[in-house]
Protein backbone atom coordinates (compact mmCIF):
# COMPACT_ATOMS: atom_id res chain seq x y z
CA UNK A 1 0.00 0.00 0.00
CA UNK A 2 1.33 3.87 -1.10
CA UNK A 3 1.29 5.91 1.95
CA UNK A 4 -1.40 8.56 2.43
CA UNK A 5 0.07 11.74 0.51
CA UNK A 6 -0.93 14.02 3.38
CA UNK A 7 -0.40 12.16 6.50
CA UNK A 8 0.28 14.37 8.98
CA UNK A 9 -0.56 17.20 6.92
CA UNK A 10 -3.40 19.96 8.70
CA UNK A 11 -5.50 21.44 6.02
CA UNK A 12 -7.83 24.81 6.33
CA UNK A 13 -10.59 24.55 3.48
CA UNK A 14 -12.87 27.37 2.96
CA UNK A 15 -16.41 26.53 1.86
CA UNK A 16 -15.53 23.33 2.95
CA UNK A 17 -19.62 22.32 3.50
CA UNK A 18 -20.72 21.90 -0.30
CA UNK A 19 -19.48 21.49 -3.78
CA UNK A 20 -15.71 21.60 -4.75
CA UNK A 21 -14.71 22.11 -1.01
CA UNK A 22 -16.70 19.35 0.83
CA UNK A 23 -14.93 16.88 -1.75
CA UNK A 24 -12.01 18.47 -0.97
CA UNK A 25 -12.43 18.05 2.36
CA UNK A 26 -12.81 14.62 1.46
CA UNK A 27 -10.77 13.73 -0.43
CA UNK A 28 -7.88 15.37 1.46
CA UNK A 29 -9.40 13.65 5.08
CA UNK A 30 -8.85 10.32 2.79
CA UNK A 31 -5.55 10.54 2.34
CA UNK A 32 -4.59 11.46 5.83
CA UNK A 33 -4.91 14.82 6.47
CA UNK A 34 -6.62 16.60 9.57
CA UNK A 35 -9.02 18.58 7.68
CA UNK A 36 -11.13 21.77 8.89
CA UNK A 37 -14.34 22.80 7.25
CA UNK A 38 -14.83 26.41 7.60
CA UNK A 39 -18.15 27.68 6.35
CA UNK A 40 -20.84 29.72 7.30
CA UNK A 41 -23.29 26.07 6.54
CA UNK A 42 -23.07 25.23 10.03
CA UNK A 43 -25.41 21.60 9.45
CA UNK A 44 -24.25 21.26 6.36
CA UNK A 45 -20.49 21.39 7.88
CA UNK A 46 -20.58 19.61 10.86
CA UNK A 47 -22.33 16.28 9.21
CA UNK A 48 -19.37 16.57 6.46
CA UNK A 49 -17.17 16.72 9.62
CA UNK A 50 -18.76 13.26 11.27
CA UNK A 51 -19.14 11.61 8.21
CA UNK A 52 -15.11 11.83 7.43
CA UNK A 53 -14.92 10.60 11.12
CA UNK A 54 -17.10 8.17 10.55
CA UNK A 55 -15.18 6.83 8.05
CA UNK A 56 -11.73 6.88 9.96
CA UNK A 57 -10.54 10.52 8.95
CA UNK A 58 -9.93 13.42 11.36
CA UNK A 59 -12.05 16.64 10.71
CA UNK A 60 -13.48 19.70 12.08
CA UNK A 61 -16.37 21.92 11.09
CA UNK A 62 -15.04 25.96 12.15
CA UNK A 63 -18.24 28.58 11.97
CA UNK A 64 -16.68 30.96 9.71
CA UNK A 65 -17.40 34.17 7.39
CA UNK A 66 -14.48 34.53 5.73
CA UNK A 67 -15.56 38.12 4.82
CA UNK A 68 -14.50 38.43 8.30
CA UNK A 69 -10.70 38.86 9.00
CA UNK A 70 -11.22 38.45 12.49
CA UNK A 71 -13.40 35.25 12.18
CA UNK A 72 -10.26 33.76 9.57
CA UNK A 73 -7.95 34.33 11.69
CA UNK A 74 -9.47 32.67 14.39
CA UNK A 75 -10.37 30.04 12.87
CA UNK A 76 -6.85 29.59 11.22
CA UNK A 77 -5.45 29.80 14.84
CA UNK A 78 -7.47 27.31 16.30
CA UNK A 79 -6.82 24.47 13.13
CA UNK A 80 -3.45 25.21 13.83
CA UNK A 81 -3.74 24.47 17.73
CA UNK A 82 -6.24 21.57 17.21
CA UNK A 83 -4.15 19.83 15.07
CA UNK A 84 -0.56 20.61 16.21
CA UNK A 85 0.13 23.01 13.03
CA UNK A 86 -1.15 24.25 9.17
CA UNK A 87 0.44 23.51 6.10
CA UNK A 88 -2.40 23.71 3.44
CA UNK A 89 -5.05 26.51 3.05
CA UNK A 90 -7.86 25.62 -0.01
CA UNK A 91 -9.65 28.79 -0.66
CA UNK A 92 -13.25 27.24 -2.20
CA UNK A 93 -15.31 29.60 -0.59
CA UNK A 94 -17.49 31.83 -3.32
CA UNK A 95 -20.68 33.31 -4.56
CA UNK A 96 -21.80 34.42 -7.70
CA UNK A 97 -24.34 37.56 -8.96
CA UNK A 98 -26.24 37.21 -11.47
CA UNK A 99 -26.94 40.32 -13.79
CA UNK A 100 -25.85 43.24 -16.07
CA UNK A 101 -23.08 45.61 -14.31
CA UNK A 102 -25.42 49.13 -14.89
CA UNK A 103 -27.74 47.01 -12.58
CA UNK A 104 -25.80 46.00 -9.60
CA UNK A 105 -25.30 48.36 -6.05
CA UNK A 106 -22.49 49.10 -4.37
CA UNK A 107 -23.03 46.49 -2.20
CA UNK A 108 -24.17 43.81 -4.66
CA UNK A 109 -20.34 44.87 -6.23
CA UNK A 110 -18.79 44.53 -2.47
CA UNK A 111 -20.42 41.63 -1.48
CA UNK A 112 -19.57 39.54 -4.20
CA UNK A 113 -15.61 40.88 -3.68
CA UNK A 114 -15.40 40.17 -0.44
CA UNK A 115 -16.02 36.62 -1.04
CA UNK A 116 -14.46 35.35 -3.79
CA UNK A 117 -11.21 37.77 -3.40
CA UNK A 118 -10.63 39.03 0.00
CA UNK A 119 -10.41 35.98 1.67
CA UNK A 120 -7.55 35.29 0.07
CA UNK A 121 -5.28 38.22 1.72
CA UNK A 122 -6.98 37.22 5.01
CA UNK A 123 -6.34 33.63 4.68
CA UNK A 124 -2.54 34.48 3.99
CA UNK A 125 -2.03 36.78 6.29
CA UNK A 126 -3.06 34.71 9.57
CA UNK A 127 -1.60 31.31 7.92
CA UNK A 128 1.56 32.62 7.86
CA UNK A 129 3.08 32.41 11.27
CA UNK A 130 2.03 28.73 10.84
CA UNK A 131 3.60 27.93 7.53
CA UNK A 132 6.85 29.45 8.95
CA UNK A 133 7.26 26.40 11.15
CA UNK A 134 6.83 23.95 8.67
CA UNK A 135 9.77 22.88 5.86
CA UNK A 136 6.86 23.45 3.27
CA UNK A 137 3.30 24.87 2.80
CA UNK A 138 0.54 25.35 -0.24
CA UNK A 139 -1.78 27.57 -0.85
CA UNK A 140 -4.60 26.78 -3.68
CA UNK A 141 -7.04 28.62 -4.95
CA UNK A 142 -9.81 28.46 -7.03
CA UNK A 143 -10.42 30.66 -9.61
CA UNK A 144 -12.53 29.41 -12.93
CA UNK A 145 -12.34 29.76 -16.29
CA UNK A 146 -13.51 32.87 -16.10
CA UNK A 147 -9.95 34.07 -14.67
CA UNK A 148 -9.04 33.89 -18.66
CA UNK A 149 -12.16 34.58 -20.55
CA UNK A 150 -15.13 36.57 -19.92
CA UNK A 151 -19.17 35.29 -19.43
CA UNK A 152 -22.34 37.00 -20.01
CA UNK A 153 -24.43 38.36 -16.90
CA UNK A 154 -21.70 37.74 -14.08
CA UNK A 155 -19.30 40.74 -14.72
CA UNK A 156 -17.99 41.22 -10.93
CA UNK A 157 -17.52 37.19 -10.72
CA UNK A 158 -15.42 37.41 -13.73
CA UNK A 159 -13.62 40.28 -12.31
CA UNK A 160 -13.41 38.63 -9.09
CA UNK A 161 -11.58 35.65 -10.89
CA UNK A 162 -8.78 37.45 -12.93
CA UNK A 163 -8.26 38.67 -9.58
CA UNK A 164 -8.06 35.48 -7.85
CA UNK A 165 -5.08 34.35 -10.68
CA UNK A 166 -3.40 37.46 -10.57
CA UNK A 167 -3.25 36.95 -6.40
CA UNK A 168 -2.16 33.90 -6.38
CA UNK A 169 0.67 34.22 -8.76
CA UNK A 170 1.48 37.67 -6.55
CA UNK A 171 1.62 35.24 -3.69
CA UNK A 172 4.08 32.51 -5.22
CA UNK A 173 6.22 34.75 -5.84
CA UNK A 174 6.38 37.05 -2.70
CA UNK A 175 6.33 33.81 -0.29
CA UNK A 176 8.54 31.07 -1.89
CA UNK A 177 11.55 31.85 0.24
CA UNK A 178 9.60 30.86 3.73
CA UNK A 179 9.04 27.42 1.42
CA UNK A 180 5.27 28.15 0.18
CA UNK A 181 4.18 27.23 -2.99
CA UNK A 182 0.46 28.91 -4.18
CA UNK A 183 -1.66 27.99 -7.39
CA UNK A 184 -4.58 28.63 -8.41
CA UNK A 185 -7.24 25.43 -10.06
CA UNK A 186 -9.24 27.17 -12.75
CA UNK A 187 -12.28 24.83 -12.89
CA UNK A 188 -14.83 24.98 -15.83
CA UNK A 189 -18.58 23.92 -15.53
CA UNK A 190 -19.05 21.83 -12.09
CA UNK A 191 -21.84 20.07 -10.97
CA UNK A 192 -22.30 21.94 -7.58
CA UNK A 193 -25.12 23.68 -5.71
CA UNK A 194 -23.80 26.75 -6.99
CA UNK A 195 -23.85 25.84 -10.95
CA UNK A 196 -27.80 24.41 -9.95
CA UNK A 197 -28.43 28.16 -8.46
CA UNK A 198 -26.90 29.81 -11.47
CA UNK A 199 -28.73 27.33 -13.63
CA UNK A 200 -31.75 28.55 -11.98
CA UNK A 201 -31.64 31.84 -12.69
CA UNK A 202 -32.40 30.95 -16.81
CA UNK A 203 -35.78 30.57 -18.06
CA UNK A 204 -35.12 26.62 -18.70
CA UNK A 205 -32.19 25.56 -17.04
CA UNK A 206 -31.69 21.95 -18.24
CA UNK A 207 -32.14 23.40 -21.97
CA UNK A 208 -29.29 25.81 -20.77
CA UNK A 209 -26.97 23.77 -18.96
CA UNK A 210 -27.38 21.07 -22.55
CA UNK A 211 -26.39 23.91 -24.52
CA UNK A 212 -23.42 25.03 -22.16
CA UNK A 213 -22.22 21.69 -22.31
CA UNK A 214 -21.96 21.58 -26.30
CA UNK A 215 -19.57 23.85 -25.54
CA UNK A 216 -17.20 21.56 -23.64
CA UNK A 217 -15.59 19.12 -25.38
CA UNK A 218 -15.63 16.19 -23.58
CA UNK A 219 -19.30 16.83 -23.45
CA UNK A 220 -19.94 16.84 -19.62
CA UNK A 221 -19.86 18.91 -16.47
CA UNK A 222 -16.77 18.38 -14.04
CA UNK A 223 -17.63 16.44 -10.43
CA UNK A 224 -16.62 18.07 -7.65
CA UNK A 225 -13.87 15.39 -7.06
CA UNK A 226 -12.34 16.12 -10.81
CA UNK A 227 -11.02 19.51 -8.92
CA UNK A 228 -10.25 17.61 -5.34
CA UNK A 229 -8.01 15.47 -7.26
CA UNK A 230 -6.15 18.48 -9.21
CA UNK A 231 -6.13 20.11 -5.36
CA UNK A 232 -4.57 17.11 -3.74
CA UNK A 233 -1.81 17.40 -6.21
CA UNK A 234 -1.28 20.89 -5.50
CA UNK A 235 -1.06 20.65 -1.94
CA UNK A 236 1.53 17.50 -1.77
CA UNK A 237 5.23 17.07 -3.34
CA UNK A 238 3.95 15.31 -6.50
CA UNK A 239 4.09 18.91 -7.87
CA UNK A 240 6.89 19.68 -6.43
CA UNK A 241 8.23 22.61 -8.84
CA UNK A 242 4.89 23.99 -9.27
CA UNK A 243 4.23 27.25 -7.83
CA UNK A 244 2.52 30.43 -9.18
CA UNK A 245 0.50 28.44 -11.96
CA UNK A 246 -3.00 28.08 -12.97
CA UNK A 247 -4.39 24.35 -13.54
CA UNK A 248 -7.37 24.46 -15.51
CA UNK A 249 -10.22 21.60 -15.55
CA UNK A 250 -12.62 22.34 -17.49
CA UNK A 251 -12.86 19.28 -19.78
CA UNK A 252 -11.64 21.28 -22.54
CA UNK A 253 -13.38 24.45 -22.47
CA UNK A 254 -10.99 27.19 -23.13
CA UNK A 255 -8.95 24.96 -25.14
CA UNK A 256 -10.99 26.06 -28.32
CA UNK A 257 -12.00 29.43 -29.24
CA UNK A 258 -15.52 28.09 -31.05
CA UNK A 259 -16.82 24.41 -29.85
CA UNK A 260 -19.92 22.28 -30.66
CA UNK A 261 -20.04 18.93 -29.55
CA UNK A 262 -22.34 17.11 -31.64
CA UNK A 263 -22.26 13.41 -31.27
CA UNK A 264 -21.92 11.82 -27.32
CA UNK A 265 -18.34 11.69 -26.35
CA UNK A 266 -16.71 8.69 -24.77
CA UNK A 267 -17.11 10.75 -20.90
CA UNK A 268 -21.00 11.20 -21.74
CA UNK A 269 -21.77 7.91 -22.46
CA UNK A 270 -19.26 6.59 -20.22
CA UNK A 271 -18.58 7.91 -17.01
CA UNK A 272 -16.40 6.50 -14.52
N1 LIG B 1 -19.55 25.25 -9.96
C1 LIG B 1 -18.89 25.77 -11.00
O1 LIG B 1 -19.26 25.53 -12.17
C2 LIG B 1 -17.67 26.61 -10.78
C3 LIG B 1 -16.84 26.89 -11.88
C4 LIG B 1 -15.69 27.60 -11.69
C5 LIG B 1 -15.34 28.05 -10.41
N2 LIG B 1 -16.15 27.80 -9.36
C6 LIG B 1 -15.70 28.25 -8.03
O2 LIG B 1 -15.53 27.13 -7.20
C7 LIG B 1 -15.60 27.52 -5.82
C8 LIG B 1 -16.51 26.55 -5.08
O3 LIG B 1 -17.84 26.72 -5.57
P1 LIG B 1 -18.88 25.52 -5.73
O4 LIG B 1 -19.26 25.46 -7.14
O5 LIG B 1 -18.35 24.33 -5.03
O6 LIG B 1 -20.13 26.18 -4.97
P2 LIG B 1 -20.91 25.85 -3.62
O7 LIG B 1 -21.96 26.90 -3.54
O8 LIG B 1 -21.31 24.42 -3.57
O9 LIG B 1 -19.81 26.08 -2.48
C9 LIG B 1 -19.43 27.35 -2.07
C10 LIG B 1 -19.26 27.32 -0.57
O10 LIG B 1 -18.80 28.63 -0.15
C11 LIG B 1 -19.45 28.90 1.07
N3 LIG B 1 -19.45 30.33 1.36
C12 LIG B 1 -20.12 31.31 0.70
N4 LIG B 1 -19.95 32.48 1.34
C13 LIG B 1 -19.16 32.23 2.41
C14 LIG B 1 -18.64 33.04 3.46
N5 LIG B 1 -18.92 34.36 3.54
N6 LIG B 1 -17.87 32.46 4.40
C15 LIG B 1 -17.59 31.13 4.34
N7 LIG B 1 -18.07 30.32 3.38
C16 LIG B 1 -18.84 30.88 2.44
C17 LIG B 1 -20.86 28.37 0.88
O11 LIG B 1 -21.55 28.22 2.12
C18 LIG B 1 -20.58 27.05 0.18
O12 LIG B 1 -20.41 26.01 1.12
C19 LIG B 1 -16.10 28.96 -5.85
O13 LIG B 1 -15.01 29.83 -5.66
C20 LIG B 1 -16.64 29.13 -7.26
O14 LIG B 1 -16.59 30.46 -7.68
C21 LIG B 1 -17.31 27.09 -9.50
Amino acid sequence: MPNKRLEGRVAWVSGGASGMGEAVAELFAAEGACVVVADIQQERGQLLAARISANGGSAHFSYCDVTQDIQVRASIDDAASRFGGLEILVNCAGVVHVGPLHEYTETNWDALMSVNLKPIFFSLKHALPHFRLSRRSYIVNIGSVGSFVGQGLTPAYIASKHAVLGLSRSIALDYAAYGLRCNCICPGITDTPMLRYHLSTTADPAANLAARLRRVPMGVAMYPRDIARAALFLSCEDSSGITGTSLVVDGGYIAAAEWDTAAPTQFMKDPL
